[in-house]
């Protein structure tokens, strides 16, 4: 298949827009606002998950107007699909002491709850003076472990979606949107 028929196909997986890239803008601006006042004077660490959330992460970070770090872990539980494995690999971790630090872990989605899930009970263990999670998306309705996001961008029915950092099959991250992707 050469270039142009490739871009054909995976362009007609889009079905249609979930979120646009304006409603995530306003969304995204109005959470870094709140976190700024509600951090203001903290040591602050932003976490991020990649890949993932690397979009979503780059935007929020730069609506903060107050000083923090970042830093970056990736969790791997999708493996070139649409079907969770169950299984959660850590195969990159913080640099930072973060019991030094008020952790905002940035993730793209929570779905069945499993990477959040492990992620925070790792983190935990490493005492933080606070831990928080905000989540661009939520799918409450896959649920598999008992998790709840202390900030959730938007609650989305069940559907795969891509787009803002979130692929299928390492696809789609760059799309500006949130598409509904055509798993049939
Ligand atoms: P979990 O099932 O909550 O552990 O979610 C694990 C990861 O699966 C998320 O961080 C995403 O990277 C990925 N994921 C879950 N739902 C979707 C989706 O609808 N589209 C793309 N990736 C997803
Ligand atoms: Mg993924």
């Amino acid at each position: 298949m050469n270039a142009e028929a490739l871009k054909c196909e995976k362009l007609d997986k889009i079905k249609r827009v979930v979120i646009s890239e304006e409603e995530i803008k306003a969304k995204v601006k109005e959470t870094g606002a709140l976190i700024s006042k509600e951090y203001e004077g903290k040591p602050l660490l932003l976490v991020s998950i990649l890949k993932g959330a690397f979009v979503f992460m780059a935007d929020l970070c730069r609506e903060i107007t107050i000083p923090c770090e970042i830093g970056f872990m990736c969790a791997e539980s999708y493996f070139n699909g649409t079907a969770s494995s169950g299984k959660v690999n850590i195969t990159l971790d913080l640099k930072q002491d973060i019991s030094k630090y008020h952790v905002i872990i940035v993730e793209d989605i929570v779905d069945s709850g499993r990477t959040l899930s492990e992620v925070v009970k790792m983190l935990k263990e490493r005492n933080p003076l606070s831990l928080k999670v905000y989540s661009l998306l939520d799918k409450p309705d896959r649920r598999a472990v008992d998790f709840s996001a202390d900030c959730v961008l938007f609650t989305i029915p069940d559907l795969f979606v891509i787009g803002y950092g979130l692929d299928c099959g390492e696809y789609y991250r760059n799309l500006p949107y949130i598409a509904e992707y055509d798993c049939g």
